[in-house]
């Protein structure tokens, strides 16, 4: 079975879908993934459903996030932050290939269950499996007291309120806000500095306004969905911390419009995606202003040379690009939350210049309770 849709559960407040609904709302949900948490004395956050003393924490060794769909990609984002800012070695894998593989499990990784319904099966099997087998499992999951919220040691609740639209979008970006607070958490334990501390700190504090800055925006990027609603396919790319925001912009785009859409590390489109550029495959690059920006540029003349069109998601106009869009600057780890909220909105205009089922897309469930 699978949770169903309910149209009219919730207020659709003047918008015409949820998804809508949803990318709007996401300034006031950030401000709640925040609220009560940070500790200014410290540089620190509070995190207190963790169940981890500062001893456990320091005593992780490895952090494995495990998720689905957008869930897997914020874990992503959450894995980067995590070894930036606390300096452990963390990544994150599918949930269900994870439970298929039969993993070694070792006492001094920390699991972490990404999911928004917290009732996904393959995510709830691979905690149930790990938990058996002694290892400690947290959860950063938006519904209270869902199934992997009952069945993890503790963790991080990601505060989005309700989320109706089958795709995912203010909890993806709550998410990846949770997994900040966490990194820095975790840093502030280990090595990171009280100044790179209150940087990051202060760089949360920012996120709600600038997520209305962008959202502020959408007229504009109604008219590149409108631009580019006519691509065979789409490719999107990005690098380090671009790349998990391109892997989610593809999946956005995939399941709201149908069109086809692939995302690479921009680095391994010279191995073989290059071949699929010309104008109707148009080309979404990432580009956080960090140490690979120079880098990223020359990805863009790359695909400019074959073709290609361009649209940029960068904080400056972006001269080799078709089309830029200017996100605010932050913090450059924190940029991952901000730079996936505009192509949320791509994805949804393109999906409504296709007139698409936007809140429920053909053979989609919002939450996937079977294996
Ligand atoms: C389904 C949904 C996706 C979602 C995934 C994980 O496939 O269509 O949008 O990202 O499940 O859901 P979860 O509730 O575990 O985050």
């Amino acid at each position: 079975t699978t949770v169903e849709w309910e149209a009219g559960s919730y207020d659709m407040g003047g918008h015409d879908t949820y998804m809508h609904k949803e990318i709007c709302e996401q300034a006031d949900a950030v401000d709640r993934v925040l609220r009560g948490r940070i500790d200014d004395r410290f540089a620190t956050v509070r995190l207190g459903g963790l169940n981890m003393d500062a001893r456990e924490a320091r005593g992780v060794r490895r952090v494995k996030i495990l998720g689905c769909g957008s869930a897997y990609h914020a874990g992503m984002i959450g894995a980067q932050m995590i070894e930036e800012l606390a300096r452990v070695p963390a990544d994150a894998e599918p949930a269900s290939e994870f439970r298929y593989r039969n993993p070694v499990v070792d006492p001094d990784t920390l699991y972490i269950a990404v999911s928004q319904s917290g009732e996904t099966y393959d995510t709830l099997a691979a905690v149930q499996e790990l938990r058996r087998k002694g290892a400690r499992v947290l959860g950063v999951v938006n519904v209270v007291g869902s199934a992997i919220a009952r069945e993890t040691d503790g963790g991080v609740y990601v505060h989005a309120g309700p989320e109706v639209c089958v795709v995912s979008t203010k909890c993806f970006t709550n998410t990846a806000v949770a997994f900040a607070l966490l990194a820095l958490h975790l840093g502030r334990i280990r090595d990171l500095s009280v100044a790179d501390g209150r940087r990051i700190v202060s760089g949360l504090r920012k996120l709600p306004e600038q997520i209305s800055e962008i959202l502020a925006q959408e007229e504009a990027i109604a008219k590149l969905a409108a631009e580019y609603a006519d691509a065979r396919s789409m490719m999107f790319v990005g690098r380090v911390r671009g790349y998990p925001v391109a892997r989610e912009a593809s999946l956005k785009l995939k399941e709201v419009s149908y069109i086809h859409a692939e995302a690479y590390p921009a680095s391994e489109l010279k191995h073989g995606p290059l071949a699929l550029i010309e104008p109707a495959v148009p080309t979404v690059a990432v580009l956080p202003e960090d140490e690979l920006l120079e880098k990223n540029r020359a990805t863009l003349e790359e695909v400019r040379a074959r073709g290609g069109r361009i649209l940029a998601v960068a904080h400056a106009e972006q001269e080799k690009a078709d089309h830029t869009i200017v996100v605010p600057r932050n913090e450059v780890e924190l940029d991952p939350i901000l730079m996936g909220i505009p192509l949320q909105l791509l994805a949804y205009h393109t999906a409504l210049a296709l007139g698409r089922d936007i809140d429920k897309p053909r053979n989609l469930a919002k939450s996937v309770t079977v294996e």
